[in-house]
């Protein structure tokens, strides 16, 4: 069937990877030609909209096989040329401008914008110059507002648990202090969901700063009380009480497990290890639970290009996909709240988040 400008979307994935983002494309692509339409899947991000434009066509057989694969068959880009916009810039280098053109030129009805904060806000901008946009929520991290899950998030958390799990056994073999850090560059949801999960007996997160002191104590309980290994979880984000995050170079995050480990070993005594899961947290096959959420967002993408809604991003909200502005998703970070059940859950049990309550 020939198919019509009108009856083209397409769809991108920007930002850091994260495990589902090929299982939204193949949603993407099966609920659209469902409908008949083309789908232009858009490389390396917004950059493939640029100059002479990066894409191909996705077809039904194209998505095969692709519901249980991690990273993303159309590549991505961390922002890219789409830094803050410059409002000095004349039209012609404005990449906003080039893009939104780049829109209208292919006959898009709709543009799928998978991924993060960073993302969103570049697709409001480009909803803004007039581009019809919908976002889909993306990030390990979890903590994009507007929606209570970001897919890739139930992946991360599974691989950090087995992490901690595994780091349990090794630690009372050897009687040792284990410290593993996670990601989580502004908040602690893999930290703290993890650190729950496998039963770890400290909690660092960027939400609630910490002191090393309150840290070395914990442990030296444990030991008074017969435990004598200890297993410490540390977002990347997480800082000490009047210090700040901790960077192994330009803007890059990292190094803060490796304080905590060099601190603790000196002021227990404790013979201690470090482990820094990093980016094995995003890589690999999508768990159950992301391959359906990301089968859900990729639907509903679709379902709102069908009815004319852009500049919204699809959302869950109580088990429920809904819709949002992306207004609501990138005016601020969706963070822990410090009093939040999960935390008053995990200080009954003993658990200790550093800060001495
Ligand atoms: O996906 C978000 C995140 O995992 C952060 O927690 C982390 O700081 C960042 O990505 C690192 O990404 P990259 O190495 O791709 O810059």
């Amino acid at each position: 069937m020939a198919t019509s400008a009108r009856q083209r979307i397409g769809v991108l994935t920007s930002g850091g990877d994260a495990p589902g983002l090929n299982a939204v494309i193949r949603a993407v692509v099966k609920a659209a030609s469902g409908l008949g339409w083309e789908v232009l899947g858009i490389e390396d991000g917004f950059e493939g909209l640029l100059g002479e434009k990066s894409y191909r066509v996705l077809t039904n057989s194209d998505v095969q096989g692709l519901l249980p694969r991690g990273g993303t068959i159309l590549r991505t880009t961390n922002k890219g040329h789409f830094g803050s916009r410059r409002t000095d810039l004349p039209p012609e280098e404005d990449p906003y401008v080039q893009a939104v053109n780049a829109i209208r030129e292919l006959g898009l009805r709709g543009l799928i914008t998978i991924g993060g904060e960073g993302t969103q806000r570049i697709a409001m901008e480009l909803y803004k110059l007039g581009a019809p946009v919908i976002g889909v929520p993306k990030t390990i991290d979890n903590d994009l507002a507007g929606t209570d899950r970001t897919f890739g998030f139930d992946t991360a958390l599974q691989v950090a648990t087995d992490a901690i799990d595994r780091l349990h056994t090794t630690a009372a073999s050897h009687n040792r202090v284990m410290v593993l850090e996670v990601m989580g560059r502004h908040t602690g949801w893999i930290a703290l969901h993890a650190g729950l999960a496998g039963g770890s007996d400290i909690i660092l997160i960027p939400e609630i700063p910490f002191d090393i002191e309150i840290v070395a104590e914990k442990v030296r309980q444990r030991e008074a009380s017969g435990s004598t290994f200890s297993i410490v979880v540390v977002a990347e984000g997480a800082r000490p009480r009047g210090g700040t995050e901790m960077y192994v170079s330009d803007g890059r995050l990292g190094g803060i497990g490796h304080w905590v480990g060099s601190k603790l070993e000196e002021l227990t005594g404790k013979d201690t290890r470090v482990v820094v899961l990093g980016h094995i947290q995003r890589g690999g096959s999508p768990s159950p639970y992301d391959r359906l959420l990301s089968t859900r967002y990729g639907a509903a993408a679709v379902k709102a290009a069908q009815e004319g809604v852009f500049g919204e991003m699809v959302a869950l909200r109580a088990q429920e996909i809904t819709m949002v502005p992306l207004a609501e998703a990138t005016g601020h970070l969706k963070t822990v709240r410090p009093h939040s059940d999960l935390v008053i859950c995990g200080r009954s049990l003993g658990v200790s988040f550093g800060d001495g309550l």
